[in-house]
């Protein structure tokens, strides 16, 4: 199985930076969004990312030019027909996902590995409506994707040795460390983060302190680089709050139920840095 050729489906925080990491390791990417507003963005993010890195001396004026090269802006979802690796990073909502996963199944090769950025939800369930359901996996990147080392690597019921084996090589290509996590709700990373921040967020609706004091105490009582309200803005609230309904719909445990302040700051539109408003105002 040769992967040379990579699309990514969704220009948001997350397809930006997943595109940048494969272009930065030399594939030949794509970059789709439903919004081309959006994708413009994200080509625009990349370059000022990487500009600095030339600035900064870690990046030279040659390999800048060469990464931009093998980055190509997709006006249409029919690049899928040219891809070896599909990355799936739009919004976190089953529907919407399966309607992309049945759109690029009719669209892509055969050959063609169909994957999910997905932070909590069954692969299992999204693969169900291809053809293939052995060439659908998990490939969950950390936000930012350019810093952060982890890749979840997720199989559903049906995807083969072959195509794990094959996403497990690109990952390690991508310089990052793949680590294999089985088709639960939330997998481990976010069975494990999310919860802390819903919690944290509980902590601010009973009063219990304020918003930058509850960070304070996250980041210098346990070392954490950023304070949990302050990363669930980083995340984006939306997605937080997708997150924890999945939990609490996949566990039937009430130990999951999103607070209702992240309900209702999602309602207002208030999600976080991308809004400009979350727990915390940005410019
Ligand atoms: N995109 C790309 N690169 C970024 C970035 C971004 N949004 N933000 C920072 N960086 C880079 C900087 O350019 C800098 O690079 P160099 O070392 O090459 O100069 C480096 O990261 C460090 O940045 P800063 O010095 O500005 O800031 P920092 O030291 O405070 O680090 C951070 C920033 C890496 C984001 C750090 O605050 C951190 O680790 N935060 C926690 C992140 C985290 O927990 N991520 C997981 C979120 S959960 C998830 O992703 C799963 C999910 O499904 C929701
Ligand atoms: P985002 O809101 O920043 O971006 C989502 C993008 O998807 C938007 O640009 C939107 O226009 C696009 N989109 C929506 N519907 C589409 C469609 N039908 N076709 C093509 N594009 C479409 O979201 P994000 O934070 O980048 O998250 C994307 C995915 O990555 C989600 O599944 C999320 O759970 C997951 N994820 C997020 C984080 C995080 O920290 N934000 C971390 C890991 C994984």
């Amino acid at each position: 199985m040769n992967i040379e050729t990579v699309m990514v489906i969704g220009a948001g925080q997350m397809g930006a930076g997943i595109a940048q990491v494969f272009a930065a390791s030399g594939y030949q990417v794509s970059l789709y969004d439903v919004d081309q507003k959006n994708t413009q963005k994200g080509i625009e993010g990349i370059d000022k990312r990487l500009k600095k890195q030339v600035g900064k001396g870690s990046l030279s004026a040659k390999e800048y030019e060469e990464i931009m090269e093998r980055l190509h802006l997709a006006n249409e979802i029919t690049a899928a027909q040219k891809a070896d690796l599909i990355v799936e990073a739009v919004v976190e909502k089953m529907e919407v996902k399966q309607a992309i996963f049945a759109e690029l199944d009719s669209l892509a090769p055969s050959h063609t590995v169909l994957a999910t950025n997905t932070s909590s939800l069954p692969i299992t369930e999204i693969a169900a409506v291809t053809t293939r359901p052995e060439k659908v996996i998990g490939m969950h990147f950390m936000n930012p994707v350019p810093v952060m080392k982890l890749v979840e690597i997720i199989r559903g019921l049906a995807t083969t040795d072959e195509v794990y084996q094959a996403v497990y090589e690109t990952t390690k290509k991508l310089n990052k460390t793949p680590v294999e996590v089985h088709d639960f709700p939330g997998f481990v990373s976010n069975r494990i983060l999310m919860p802390m921040i819903n919690e944290a967020v509980f902590t601010l609706y009973e009063g219990v302190a304020n918003e930058e004091d509850i960070d304070q105490v996250m980041k210098l009582g346990m070392n954490h680089p950023m304070g949990p309200l302050t990363l669930a803005d980083f995340i984006g609230l939306d997605t937080c709050l997708f997150i924890m309904e999945t939990l609490h719909k996949g566990f039937g445990d009430d130990k999951y139920r999103p607070c209702p302040l992240l309900r209702k700051y999602v309602k207002a539109g208030w999600l976080g840095r991308k809004t400009g408003k979350g727990f915390f105002t940005y410019e």
